[in-house]
C-alpha cells in the first residue's frame, strides 16, 4: 500500500505525565503514606521510581532523547509545607532543579499542584472537609508558584477532583475511606472553591500563566439503551462524574443530585481544559449499587480488555471526550491517556488508535495543544499498587532498573515526526492497519 501519514500542527506538545507520590519515593508526610502503612493497599509506594533520590534526571533524559518536548509532573504539598507553619525551601529548590532540568532538555513543563495527596497536618484539621481548606490550598499555591514561576507557566490546580471526591468519600477506596454523600458534596464544593482561589492567586503572581484542572472524562453508555432506568442512571452518573467540575468552573454553579450551590468566584476560572481519558463503561440500573449511585458499570461484551481488565480499548470514546471538551471553548490539553500492560501487547494499538482519534479532532480545528501519555516509567498505582504497569519503560522496583518497551519506540517515532504514519503502524501494531490506513 502507499505510504501515508497523519501530521500534527507545529508546536504540538508531546510528553508523559507523572505525579509526585507515584514516582518520588519516601513521601512519608502525606495521607497516602499513612493509608499504605495502615494496610489499606496491597503494596507500598516505598522508593517508587526514586525521583527524590535523583533518578528524575535519567528519566527526563529518556523522555528528551525519545523526542518528547514536554512533561507533566506534580509537586508534593506535604514536602513544600511539611507543617502548617513551616515551608521547606529545600523542597522548592529541588523542584526548581527539576524544572531547570526540563528547560535544559528543551521540554515545556506542565505542573500539577494537587494530585490526590494531602499533607498529614492538613488531614488532621479535616482535609477538604474543612472550611479552611480552600484558603490553605491557595496559600500553598501562592508560595509554590512564586518560587517556580521562572520555569513554568502551565498549571493544573487539581488533578481529577471527581476521582478524588468519589474514591475518597463515596467508594471509600482512597483515604480517608469515607462513604458519605453529604461529606462528599462538601469536599467537592471546597475543591471548587480551592481551585477558584488558586486560579486568582496564580494570575496575581504570574501574568502569563495558563491555568486549568485535569478532568477525567469517562464515556458512559446505557447498557440497555431501551431501558429508561439504564438511561436515567447513565445520565445522572455522567452529570456528576463528567460535568460537575468543568461546569462549576465555567458558570460558578455546582449541581450534585438535588443539591445546588452557587460559587460565583469560580465562574470563568479555566484557561485551558485538561482532559484525562482512559475508557468507556456501559451502565445499568441496579438497586444494590447504592454506593455507586445505583449504576453498575461494565465493559462492552467483546471489548478489547487490558492486562488486568481495568481498561477497555475504546478509542471512539476518546473522540467523544474531545468533542465534549470542545464545548467549553477553551484550548484543550490531553493531560493523561494510557493503559496498564506489562507485556506491552495492547499498548501499541491503544496508543496508535487513540492518537489517531486525536488527529481526527485536531483536523476539525478543535484547539488541542498537546498530549501527555500516562506514564513514563511504571509507577505506584494507588490502591492497585505495583500490580499495574502503565509505563513506556518497565521498572524493576527492587533494582530500579528501567527497560524500554516497544511502545516507547512507537511513541518516539510519533514525537520525533510529529505525526503517525502507516510505516510506523505496520511495524508496531499491524493489527490496526486496516482500521487506520485502509487499503
Ligand atoms: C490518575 C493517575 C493514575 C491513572 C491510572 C488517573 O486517574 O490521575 O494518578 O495513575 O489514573 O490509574
Amino acid at each position: 500500500m502507499a505510504k501515508a501519514k497523519f501530521q500534527f500542527p507545529r508546536g504540538f506538545l508531546w510528553g508523559n505525565a507523572t505525579s509526585s507520590h507515584q514516582v518520588e519515593g519516601n513521601n512519608t508526610n502525606n495521607n497516602w503514606h499513612a493509608w499504605e502503612e495502615a494496610g489499606h493497599t496491597e503494596h507500598r509506594s516505598g522508593l517508587a521510581c526514586d525521583w527524590w533520590g535523583g533518578r528524575w534526571k535519567e528519566d527526563f533524559d529518556r523522555a528528551a532523547e525519545t523526542g518528547q518536548n514536554a512533561h507533566r509532573f506534580s509537586v508534593e504539598w506535604s514536602r513544600i509545607q511539611p507543617a502548617r507553619d513551616r515551608w521547606d525551601e529545600n523542597a522548592l529548590d529541588r523542584y526548581r532543579e527539576m524544572l531547570r532540568g526540563l528547560r535544559e532538555r528543551n521540554m515545556t513543563a506542565l505542573v500539577t499542584l494537587h494530585h490526590f495527596t494531602d499533607p498529614l497536618w492538613f488531614m488532621e484539621i479535616g482535609g477538604w472537609e474543612s472550611d479552611e481548606a480552600p484558603q490553605l490550598f491557595a496559600d500553598f499555591v501562592r508560595k509554590t508558584v512564586s518560587a517556580l514561576k521562572e520555569y513554568a507557566n502551565l498549571w493544573v490546580t487539581i488533578n481529577e477532583p471527581n476521582v478524588y471526591g468519589f474514591m475518597g468519600y463515596v467508594a471509600g477506596i482512597f483515604p480517608p475511606g469515607k462513604k458519605d454523600l453529604k461529606v462528599a458534596f462538601k469536599v467537592m464544593v471546597n475543591l471548587v472553591r480551592g481551585h477558584a482561589l488558586a486560579y486568582q492567586v496564580i494570575h496575581e503572581v504570574q501574568r502569563e500563566a495558563r491555568v486549568g484542572m485535569a478532568h477525567q472524562y469517562r464515556s458512559l453508555y446505557p447498557k440497555n439503551p431501551r431501558s429508561p432506568l439504564d438511561r436515567w442512571v447513565t445520565k445522572t452518573q455522567s452529570r456528576i462524574f463528567n460535568d460537575l467540575f468543568p461546569r462549576a468552573i465555567t458558570d460558578g454553579k455546582v449541581k450534585f443530585l438535588w443539591r445546588r450551590v452557587n460559587i460565583p468566584e469560580a465562574a470563568g476560572t479555566q484557561d485551558f481544559m485538561g482532559l484525562n481519558y482512559y475508557t468507556r463503561d456501559y451502565v445499568s440500573f441496579d438497586l444494590r449499587m447504592a454506593s455507586e449511585l445505583f449504576g453498575r458499570r461494565s465493559f462492552a461484551k467483546n471489548a478489547d480488555l487490558s492486562e488486568t481488565g481495568f481498561i477497555a480499548n475504546e478509542p471512539d470514546g476518546f473522540y467523544e471526550a474531545l468533542k465534549w471538551a470542545n464545548r467549553f471553548k477553551k484550548d484543550i490539553i490531553v493531560t493523561e491517556n494510557g493503559v496498564e500492560d506489562a507485556p506491552d501487547e495492547m499498548r501499541p494499538r491503544y496508543l496508535a488508535e487513540h492518537i489517531h482519534q486525536m488527529w481526527r479532532a485536531v483536523n476539525f480545528n478543535w484547539p488541542i495543544k498537546g498530549y501527555f501519555h500516562w506514564s513514563l516509567v511504571d509507577n505506584f498505582e494507588w490502591e492497585r499498587g505495583w500490580t499495574q504497569r502503565f509505563g513506556l519503560w518497565e521498572l524493576d522496583v527492587e533494582t530500579q532498573k528501567r527497560r524500554k518497551r516497544k511502545s516507547a519506540d512507537l511513541y518516539e517515532e510519533i514525537c520525533k515526526t510529529n505525526s503517525i504514519s502507516s510505516e510506523t503502524l505496520k511495524k508496531y501494531c499491524p493489527e490496526v492497519m486496516e482500521k487506520i490506513f485502509p487499503d
